[in-house]
């Protein structure tokens, strides 16, 4: 039967939801993200407790939204809880201060917690879309995330029709959800560009209560401009991928690429696009950045399968005025199938991500501001990390104009462990860890990677002790972190001679 929808304002959409009520909205990065409805819930907030009334509802996303989403929520203080990822400061804030409870989660998995039901029950999903057929097809925007999941697991849905997305984006996404266990199959995705799903998700139009129509911008920040480290660390991982290639360990036609997030994946993609012995490639990745687009017109990158167009302005405007160049180039999946450990696997992903911190022995801190503060979250990378035909991390060796070295003795917080992680990168040189102990991991990455004004420093640690397979130290672990907590720079650390 064909359905006609209502058409709401983003005020009488917001009026329909209830205090601790859980919310899946779209949105992966601040594309394709839900924008006049979750600011309009947050104007109801205020007023809600503004009147004396309690209201906080359970905001699940795909990744990260942007400030009509996270910020306008966290501001009026609405968000009971909040998972997979985040980046906006002011949640972020709530978050570090213990006000709002927060779940990092590996971002392949959100989309079946919500299946399985682990999160509570979906009340809503609050997704945009560029278009909804009478019969409850829904074409989304520039992100797919776990719109999909969160369109067929709510009870009710809410659907904003922004404008600024052409509906010649049918084509551009592959829908595709699993079965649950124990009736799931193997996931039928080969190479980064086949196809196993359809164009639009289709849900039941009778959930759908009302459509609100909106013509807003993705929130897509610029990013930092390349700068020398980040261009040294992109020239350090373009070397080493061609070595792989040139010593037989990666082949001639070479293998997909993961890309992460932030100003450093930004500056590696750009500097393997410039290598002269990468090949043209493909990428099966997360987030696909400003970057990626333009190794696509260079025709440097052959097909890129992701989850999001996480684009600025003007990038975005030139994919859509320019649609018909990038169909069969360019495809949007669900994080679920993007970032499955099953295909990352078979299909033998390069993986490269960001740390915040590295130790010693190659231990990965992707998360924690000194192990307590939470940056974003962990994202896809452990997704991608764990499963890798090859695993990099990337960083600048330093942080905070020098006073914090990004490579410590051990890792403050450990998102990724030492058996994960191949290769660290920093813009200083490569630590290849395939085949080597702990030791030799140590001496590798303070001798290549580690900044000079603190190579003495870790040296000076790793010979504290000389027991045991993993050498360290209980009383100068952290010496680093505490002597910056006490005089702002790891530089003045001084170890205790004993361990
Ligand atoms: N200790 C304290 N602060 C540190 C630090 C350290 N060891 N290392 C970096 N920082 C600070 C930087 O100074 C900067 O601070 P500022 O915002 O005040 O300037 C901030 O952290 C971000 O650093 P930047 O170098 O700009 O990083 P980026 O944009 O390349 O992002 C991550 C790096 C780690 C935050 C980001 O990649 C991330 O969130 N990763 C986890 C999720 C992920 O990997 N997703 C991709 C999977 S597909």
């Amino acid at each position: 039967m064909n359905h006609s929808y209502p058409v709401l304002s983003p005020e009488e959409a917001a009026a329909l939801i209830k205090h601790d009520e859980i919310i899946g909205f779209s949105g992966f990065t601040p594309a394709g993200a839900a924008k006049v409805i979750p600011t309009a819930i947050a104007e109801k907030a205020k007023a809600e407790h503004a009147a004396g009334r309690d209201f906080k509802v359970g905001v699940i996303t795909g990744a990260s939204t942007g400030p009509s989403l996270d910020g306008a929520l966290a501001k009026a203080d609405a968000i009971k809880f909040r998972t997979p990822y985040q980046s906006d400061k002011d949640l972020r804030s709530s978050i570090n201060a213990g006000k709002t409870h927060f779940f990092d989660m590996h971002l392949s998995l959100l989309p079946q917690y919500v299946r399985y039901g682990f999160l509570g029950n979906l009340d809503w999903a609050i997704v945009e879309a560029a278009d909804v057929s009478p019969d409850g097809k829904v074409l989304l925007t520039s992100s797919v995330g776990a719109a999909p999941t969160f369109l067929t697991q709510a009870k009710r849905i809410l659907i904003e029709i922004n404008a600024r997305h052409p509906k010649e984006l049918l084509g551009f996404h592959d829908i595709y959800e699993p079965e649950s266990p124990p009736h799931r199959r193997p996931i039928p995705i080969c190479a980064a560009d086949d196809r196993i799903g359809t164009q639009r998700v289709w849900v039941d139009p009778k959930k759908i209560v009302g459509i609100v129509h909106s013509n807003c911008r993705d929130e897509v920040n610029d990013f930092s401009p390349v700068t020398d480290v980040t261009t040294r660390i992109g020239q350090h991982v373009a070397e080493f991928l061609a070595a792989e290639i040139r010593n037989g360990h990666v082949p001639k036609s070479f293998l997909p690429i993961q890309s992460g997030v932030g100003n450093v994946a930004n500056a590696v993609l750009a500097a393997m696009g410039d290598h002269p012995d990468i090949p043209r490639f493909q990428m099966y990745t997360e987030v696909i950045q400003n970057s990626v687009i333009e190794l696509i017109k260079q025709d440097r990158c052959s097909f890129v399968s992701g989850v999001s167009l996480t684009l600025t302005d003007p990038v975005l405007q030139s994919v859509y005025d320019n649609l018909d160049s990038f169909r069969g180039r360019l495809l949007l999946r669900p994080q679920e199938i993007a970032n499955n450990p099953e295909i990352v696997r078979r299909i033998g992903i390069i993986s490269i991500n960001t740390a915040l911190e590295a130790d010693i022995f190659g231990n990965i801190n992707s998360t924690h501001v000194l192990g307590q503060k939470m940056m974003n979250g962990i994202g896809g990378s452990g997704d991608f990390t764990r499963n890798a035909y090859i695993s990099i991390f990337t960083c600048p060796s330093t942080a905070k104009d020098g006073t914090i070295s990004a490579i410590v003795p051990m890792c403050s917080h450990m998102d990724h462990s030492e058996h994960s992680v191949q290769v660290l990168v920093t813009e200083h040189g490569v630590a290849d860890f395939r085949g080597k102990d702990p030791r030799e991991r140590a001496s590798l990455v303070i001798q290549n990677c580690v900044d000079p004004s603190y190579r003495d420093l870790l040296q000076e640690y790793f010979k504290l002790t000389e027991n045991g397979h993993t050498p360290q130290s209980f009383r100068s672990a952290f010496a680093f972190h505490e002597t910056f907590l006490k005089t702002g720079d790891m530089r003045n650390t001084q170890f205790s001679s004993q361990i």
